[in-house]
C-alpha cells in the first residue's frame, strides 16, 4: 500500500472518532510493524537470492571450465591413442602381447603378415599352441621357448632364432624376444617381438657364395696359369718327342735295310737281332706312338680343364653383357667333371645357333653348377638305393623365338609330389646335415627371375627324374 494513502487513512480515523481511533492505531502501528517487517523479509531473500544467483553462476562457470579442460583431455588422449595406434601398426616387426593366462591382447598388422594368420585368428589360439604347429620339426625338439612351465625363459628370450612354416605355407626365419609387461612390480603379461629374418639371411647367404665363388675364381685362375706355363711345355716336349721317335724308328729302319742289303757275317747279324729281341723295338715301335698319343690326349684335357678353370668365375664375366652360354656350360660341366664322372655321363646337346645372351656368365654358370650338383646328388642317391648303377645327366640349349632355354636333365631319385613347391624355398634340403644348406636352388631362382626377368620351371617324378627348364630373354630388356 502506498505511504500517502495510508496517512490518509489514519487521520480520517484519528479525527472522527477517538474510541475507535486507538483501536484502530494499535491495529495500524501492528500493521506498520509487519510491514516493515515483511518488507525487510523481502529485501533479505532478494539479497540472498542475488548471492544464491551469484554462486550458481560461480559454480556454472567453474564446471564449464572443468568440462572444457576434461573435453581438451579426452582429445588428447584420442589423440595419443591413434598416435600409439599408427605407430603400432606401423612397427614392422611382429608384436603380440598376452596376458598371464596366454591369451592374445594385442596383435599388430606385421605379426598377422609374418604368421601369414589373420588378428582374430590369431586371438582364437593359445600363442603357445600357435607357434608350437608353426616350428620346424628339429626346432620342435628344442621348442624349449615355447614351454610356459619355464616361464623365465618363455618371457625373456633374447635373438632366439626360429624356423617356421608360417600359415601362409612359407618357410620363414625369425628372429625372436619376449619380455615381461609389469605394471606396480607386478607381472601382467608377456610382449613377443619378432622379426622375419628370411631375405636377409638368404642375402648374407648368397653374398657369403658369391664371396666363395669369387675367391674360388680368383684362386682357380692363379692356378690355371700356374699350370699352364709347365702343361705347355710339357706339351711341346710330347710333341718334340712323338716327331723324334718317328724320326728315330725311320732311321733305324733305313739302318737295318742297309745292313740287310751289305750282307754282314752271321755273328753281326746275331748281335743285331739279339738287341732287337731284348730290346723288344717290335713293341717299342708300336706302343711309344700311342703312350704318346695317350700323353697328349692327357695334357689336352688337362688344359681344357684349366681353361675351364680360368673362364669359370672369372671377373670379366661378373657384370652383365652379351655372352655365349654354350662356352659357359662346356667350362661348367668341365670343372665338374670330378663331381660327376664316377657316376654319370653328362651329355650336352648345344644348339649351334643359340645367340649371345644378355647376362652376368659368371651368375649363369653358379646356376649351371648348382643344378649339375643337384643331379649329382640326386643320381647317387638313386644308385645307393640300389636302383641302377650308373645315371645321366642331359644339358640342352635351344634358341627359341624370343627366349633361350636350358634344360637341365637328370634321371636320378626325383622329388616327391609333396615337396615339389618347397624345393626353392631359402634352406630347404632333403640332404643330411652339413651336405645340403638348401640354399642352391633359392640362389639360381634369385638369379634367374630376379636377375635376369627369366623363368625357371622344374618337373619331375619320385624315383624316375628330374627336368628343370631354364628361359632367358635372349635381348636386354626383353619379357
Ligand atoms: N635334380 C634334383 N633331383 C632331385 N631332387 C632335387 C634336385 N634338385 C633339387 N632337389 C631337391 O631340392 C632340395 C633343395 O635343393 P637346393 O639345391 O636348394 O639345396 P641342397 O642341394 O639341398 O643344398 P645346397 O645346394 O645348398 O648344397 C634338395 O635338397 C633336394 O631334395
Ligand atoms: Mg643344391
Amino acid at each position: 500500500m502506498n505511504l500517502a494513502v495510508m496517512l490518509n487513512i489514519i487521520a480520517r480515523l484519528l479525527f472522527f472518532e477517538s474510541d475507535i481511533n486507538v483501536f484502530l492505531l494499535i491495529l495500524l502501528i501492528v500493521a506498520g510493524v509487519l510491514g516493515v517487517a515483511y518488507a525487510l523479509r523481502v529485501k533479505t531473500i532478494n539479497e540472498l537470492n542475488r548471492k544464491l544467483e551469484d554462486t550458481v553462476r560461480e559454480k556454472t562457470a567453474e564446471l564449464m571450465n572443468l568440462n572444457s579442460r576434461l573435453e581438451i583431455m579426452n582429445a588428447a588422449i584420442d589423440a595419443e591413442k591413434e598416435y600409439f595406434r599408427v605407430t603400432f601398426e606401423s612397427i614392422e616387426d611382429g608384436v603380440i602381447a598376452l596376458d598371464l593366462e596366454g591369451n592374445v591382447i594385442l596383435v599388430n598388422k606385421a605379426a598377422e603378415n609374418i604368421l601369414g594368420i589373420e588378428e582374430e585368428d590369431i586371438k582364437n589360439y593359445q600363442l603357445v599352441a600357435l607357434f608350437e604347429s608353426m616350428l620346424e620339426d628339429n626346432d620342435k625338439a628344442k621348442s624349449k621357448y615355447f614351454d610356459v612351465s619355464d616361464f623365465d625363459e618363455f618371457i625373456s628370450m633374447k635373438n632366439v632364432q626360429m624356423i617356421i612354416n608360417a600359415k601362409d605355407q612359407k618357410r620363414k626365419i625369425l628372429q625372436v624376444n619376449s619380455s615381461e609387461i609389469k605394471e606396480h612390480d607386478a607381472v601382467q603379461g608377456v610382449v613377443f617381438i619378432f622379426k622375419d629374418k628370411t631375405e636377409l639371411v638368404a642375402i648374407e647367404n648368397q653374398l657369403a657364395v658369391s664371396q666363395k665363388m669369387e675367391s674360388i675364381g680368383q684362386l682357380a685362375a692363379g692356378i690355371a696359369h700356374e699350370i699352364n706355363t709347365p702343361l705347355q711345355y710339357v706339351s711341346d716336349n710330347v710333341n718334340f718327342l712323338d716327331h723324334s721317335f718317328y724320326y728315330v724308328m725311320e732311321y733305324t729302319a733305313l739302318l737295318k735295310k742297309t745292313l740287310d742289303e751289305l750282307d754282314p757275317p752271321e755273328s753281326v747279324k746275331k748281335n743285331i737281332e739279339d738287341k732287337e729281341k731284348e730290346y723288344d723295338l717290335e713293341y717299342l715301335k708300336e706302343e711309344v706312338p700311342n703312350a704318346l698319343e695317350q700323353t697328349h690326349i692327357g695334357i689336352q684335357r688337362v688344359s681344357r680343364i684349366v681353361l675351364s678353370m680360368k673362364d669359370f668365375a672369372h671377373p670379366g664375366t661378373k657384370e652383365k653383357s652379351y655372352y655365349d652360354l654354350n662356352h659357359g656350360i662346356e667350362v661348367t660341366a668341365n670343372i665338374t667333371r670330378n663331381k660327376w664322372k664316377y657316376i654319370a655321363d653328362l651329355e650336352l646337346e648345344l644348339d649351334p645357333k643359340l645367340p649371345n645372351v644378355y647376362c652376368s656368365l659368371d651368375q649363369i654358370n653358379q646356376v649351371i653348377l648348382n643344378m649339375i650338383l643337384n643331379s649329382v646328388d640326386a643320381i647317387d642317391e638313386k644308385i645307393k638305393a640300389g636302383l641302377y648303377e650308373k645315371g645321366t645327366i642331359r644339358i640342352k640349349t635351344e634358341n627359341r623365338e624370343k627366349d633361350v632355354e636350358i634344360v637341365i636333365w637328370d634321371d636320378g631319385i626325383g622329388i616327391k609330389e609333396e615337396n615339389m613347391h618347397r624345393v626353392f624355398d631359402p634352406f630347404y634340403t632333403t640332404k643330411e646335415v652339413g651336405k645340403g644348406t638348401g640354399q642352391g636352388l633359392a640362389i639360381c631362382h634369385d638369379i634367374i627371375v630376379n636377375k635376369h626377368k627369366g623363368r625357371i620351371l622344374i618337373n619331375s617324378r619320385y624315383k624316375e627324374g628330374t627336368k628343370f627348364i631354364i628361359r632367358l630373354p635372349n635381348s636386354e630388356g626383353a619379357f
